[in-house]
């Protein structure tokens, strides 16, 4: 699993003058049966979240209010990605090491998630996840 491997995906957008509306489907438009779906909010001006990577979990991050950046890093290259659309979400793919940051006020980061919670399934410590990258 390398960066080459995660990417944007665009999703349905069902535009209304009443309101626009997106859905998910699971092994769909994610590759993956969704198992579990989790959210963060309220994060405060300046805060970081992640800083892991997941052995086997696969990821689609959503950005469903407001924005923030995405750092993502496979062991051997790095890229940014910024998200600011509801309807464009972001698939991880297992053994990426991401960093979360910039959060605007208000903003809202959806995850949908292959597996449950699982904290045997996370790299926390940086230069163990990157030895470990390397060994695949
Ligand atoms: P963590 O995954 O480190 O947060 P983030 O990557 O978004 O900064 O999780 C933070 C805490 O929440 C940690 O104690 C584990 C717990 N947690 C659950 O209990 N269930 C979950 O589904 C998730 C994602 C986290």
């Amino acid at each position: 699993m390398s960066l080459s491997d995660c990417r944007i995906v665009d999703l349905p957008k069902i535009s209304d003058p009443r309101g626009n509306l997106t859905f998910i489907e699971g092994g769909v438009h994610v590759p993956f049966d969704i198992e579990r779906i989790y959210y963060l909010y309220d994060v405060p001006g300046g805060a970081e979240r992640g800083a892991h990577a997941h052995k086997q979990l696969r990821q689609l991050m959503i950005a469903v209010s407001g924005s923030f950046s995405v750092r993502l890093d496979d062991g051997r290259e790095k890229k940014t990605y910024f998200l600011n659309n509801p309807h464009r979400g972001l698939y991880i793919c297992p053994m990426i090491w991401r960093e979360l940051d910039d959060f605007s006020s208000g903003s809202v980061c959806m995850v949908l998630a292959s597996n449950r919670y699982d904290e045997a399934d996370y790299y926390r410590d940086y230069s163990t996840f990157r030895q470990e990258s390397g060994n695949r």
